[in-house]
């Protein structure tokens, strides 16, 4: 079991929307990109809940997928040198 800590996330949007794959049967699969979905790898449409965030931004989850705050790129260094000060 997992101890009680709570590690956030941090995501750079890159994606608000999945990526279309026809498999050579013809069958339409669609990729999940945002990295929040249910059924990763597959799409879940949970990117909806996402679209209001600008792209090439950071922000900062919970480890449930629920925001916590938009980051400048000086919050996420220090979060990083933070994160590798622990290890
Ligand atoms: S792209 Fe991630 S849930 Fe749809």
């Amino acid at each position: 079991m997992r101890g009680e800590s709570i590690m956030p996330r941090v995501v750079l949007h890159s994606s608000k929307r999945p990526y279309r794959h026809v498999t050579e049967k013809g069958e339409e699969v669609w990729i999940c990109m945002c990295g929040f979905s249910e059924t990763y790898p597959i799409c879940s449409g949970r990117h909806r809940e996402f679209a209001r965030e600008a792209e090439g931004k950071y922000f900062l989850y919970d480890q449930k997928g629920n925001l916590i705050q938009e980051l400048t790129e000086e919050e996420v260094v220090r979060l990083k040198i933070k994160s590798s000060r622990s290890i």
